[in-house]
């Protein structure tokens, strides 16, 4: 594994494909630096979605494409049987790291089917490095349809809240909540962001308000226990947040603590929106059945390397919860706007396609 600081854009670029290699933002280092790793072996790819080098429902499935790109590259296999063998290996190392998160999944099948349905072993190594190098242009393209759906339900002067990251950090480029509070700004609205900090691993605080103030957006940081304040008070008009799985009944599947902004926004009578590409939505598990990630205790007990907590202390450790339907306003797509009754609308999205 090399760090790299020769891969910085104009723009924040989570994820590419370079030489033959995957290269990524490592998210564990900001926001005090911004570095880049590279990698050729897609077991690295597998460590870096488990312990959240990059993390983000569309991030890991782009990142876990790669991470089958790679593990074509590596193959010894002379036979397309035996190089779809090794595929079916990686794909489960790959697919086994994070559990909530429906991209991953996603990302993996679109490239076991171009794979399935190659030829040549060369023809195969080939279709799959540019399949999941479309996808990665795919993902800014899609985000910025979504983000002009989804800029026009925002007003000049609004200040809109927003929980864990769901930027350009959590997709390729661009992203989905914050890809619409790009979008709205971009429209010549004027608007003002809260981010909330987002414990335990403080993707608000670390990524969003990096995110953001690297991006000009006018940003403040609460820590989580003060959304009912701001809300309370009157210093929020919307939120909007991203998801890493959205079921056909509207349950949104997102970052732990998402559940309780929703629900202090319907008690405020504030507008909560959730951004998610198509490929965001599993349409055949019921929302009781998706796995919750439960994530080690370490990140609770501690911030960064300081300890916060007495040794021995138990802990319950939710990467994810579920905000039912109803406390959802709407539900921002490339392909549209789903408003409820969701079991409807969001049929509706999927019979257009
Ligand atoms: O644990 P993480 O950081 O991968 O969780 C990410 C989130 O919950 C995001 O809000 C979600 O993936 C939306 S990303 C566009």
């Amino acid at each position: 594994m090399e760090k790299i600081e020769s891969h910085i854009h104009s723009y924040l670029r989570t994820v590419e494909w370079k030489d033959n290699k995957v290269v990524l933002i490592d998210q564990t280092k900001l926001p005090n630096e911004l570095v880049f790793v590279e990698y050729d072996d897609f077991n690295q790819v597998a460590d870096a979605i488990r312990t959240l080098v990059v993390r983000g429902a569309p991030a890991i499935g782009v990142s876990g494409a790669f991470g089958l790109a790679l593990a074509a590259l590596q193959s010894k296999g002379s036979t397309k049987e035996e190089l779809i063998s090794d595929l079916e290996k990686a794909k489960k190392i790959l697919f086994e790291t994070r559990p909530t998160a429906v991209n991953l999944g996603w990302g993996l099948d679109r490239i076991m089917k171009i794979a399935n349905a190659g030829i040549s072993v060369d023809q195969i190594k080939e279709s799959v490095i540019s399949e999941a190098k479309k996808m990665a242009e795919d993902d800014i393209k899609i985000n910025k349809t979504m983000g002009k759906n989804g800029s026009v339900l925002f007003d000049d002067n609004d200040t809109i809240m927003t929980h864990c990251n769901a930027g350009a950090l959590a997709t390729v480029a661009y992203g989905t909540a914050l890809g619409v509070i790009r979008a709205i700004k971009e429209s010549g609205k004027n608007i003002k962001v809260i981010a909330t900090e987002t414990r335990p691993v403080q993707q608000g605080s670390r990524l969003t308000a990096f995110e953001l103030k690297h991006d000009g957006f006018d940003v403040s940081l609460i820590p989580d226990t003060a959304v009912g304040y701001t809300m309370a008070n009157g210093l929020v008009n919307k939120v909007i947040v991203g998801a890493d799985r959205i079921v056909r009944t509207g349950h949104v599947f997102n970052k732990i603590g998402t559940y309780q902004v929703a629900t202090m926004a319907k008690q405020h009578q504030i507008p909560f929106y959730v951004a998610a590409p198509l490929s965001t939505f599993d349409m055949k598990t019921n929302a009781k059945d998706v796995i919750i990630e439960m994530r080690n205790g370490s990140e609770v007990t501690g911030i960064g390397d300081k300890k916060t907590a007495p040794d021995g202390i138990g802990v319950i450790n939710p990467a994810f919860d579920v905000t039912p339907p109803e406390l959802i306003t709407g539900i921002i797509t490339e392909k549209g706007i789903a408003k409820p009754p969701f079991e409807e609308s969001i049929k509706k999205l999927f019979e257009d396609t």
